[in-house]
């Protein structure tokens, strides 16, 4: 055990009133039902994106940040299923159209003729089971393209998880705070990672509609906050109740255990 001398504002858990270190055993246990549930929630959210709903992968975070790039829903009919409904030069022009942002001149120009002659047919909205692709209103609906989560929502769920977050790795280090860990710049950094990866994770959100490979840094940033929080969350528990007053610590109490060395 290396000997740096104890803080003189330093107090562990067991010099602690009952009051509050059952106050923060209540905090720590609330705060891992929050964090099992977060877990649950990202999972459900993103596993699937690709395709493959059992892991959450990096294709997963690209998808739901910046798009499938796979284009609209009209898109992939016409290049899928739909194929065979309409000539073959008939189809760029259309996802052209649909590319740029759909728009309404140019559709009742030279989209329309085309949509109605060979789609109405079954796509006149007769069927509720396919979209209704006659009338410009209709049929923009399925030219919207998948960007990803789009910045307006991103920017509402980063300062919900900017606040909400900053609490909670607030509490949890003041908690761990009390912990006997040493070295000490060990200690420190497992308290001010979590705002480290929460910032880079954020941001790189962000950053993932620009260059894909920054899903990485929101994986990583993930995982190493989601490691921190465990890390505190089981040494605190564990010396709240479990383990043995540390040794320096009971010297300083004046206790009888004698002196190491
Ligand atoms: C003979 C009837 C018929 C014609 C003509 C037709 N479709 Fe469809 N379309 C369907 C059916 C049936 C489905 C649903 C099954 C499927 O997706 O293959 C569908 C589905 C679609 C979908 C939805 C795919 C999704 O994301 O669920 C789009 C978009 C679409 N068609 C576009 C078109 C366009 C554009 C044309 C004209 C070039 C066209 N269709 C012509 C029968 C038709």
């Amino acid at each position: 055990m290396s000997d740096v001398p104890l803080h003189r504002l330093y107090l562990h858990y067991s010099e602690l009133p009952y009051s509050l270190r059952v106050l923060y055993t209540a905090t720590l246990l609330v705060l891992g039902l929050a964090y099992s549930f977060a877990g649950i929630y990202l999972y459900y959210t993103y596993s699937a994106k690709d395709g493959n709903p059992l892991t959450v992968s990096y294709d997963d975070i690209v998808i739901a940040y910046s798009g499938s790039g796979k284009g609209s829903r009209l898109e992939s009919a016409l290049r899928g299923g739909m194929r065979t409904m309409l000539a073959a030069d008939e189809i760029t022009p259309i996802i052209t159209w649909a590319r740029e942002g759909a728009d309404r001149a140019k559709y009742e120009q030279a989209i329309r003729p085309v949509i109605d002659k060979r789609c109405a047919t079954c796509h006149d909205g007769s069927n509720p089971h396919l979209p209704n692709l006659v009338g410009y209103d209709n049929i923009k609906k399925v030219t919207e393209q998948d960007t990803g989560t789009g910045i307006f929502t991103l920017v509402r769920v980063s300062h919900i998880h900017l606040f909400g977050l900053t609490f909670v790795f607030f509490a949890l280090g003041l908690i761990f705070s009390h912990a006997y860990v040493r070295p000490v710049w060990f200690k420190c950094a497992v308290v001010v990672l979590p705002f480290v990866s929460l910032t880079l994770d954020i941001s790189s959100w962000y950053f993932t509609k620009l260059y894909h490979p920054f899903a990485w840094v929101v994986i990583i940033s993930g995982g190493v906050m989601a490691m921190s929080f465990a890390y505190m969350w089981a040494v605190s528990m564990y010396q709240l109740w479990f383990s043995p007053t540390p040794i320096v610590v009971t010297r300083r109490q004046g206790g009888d255990t004698p002196p190491v060395g």
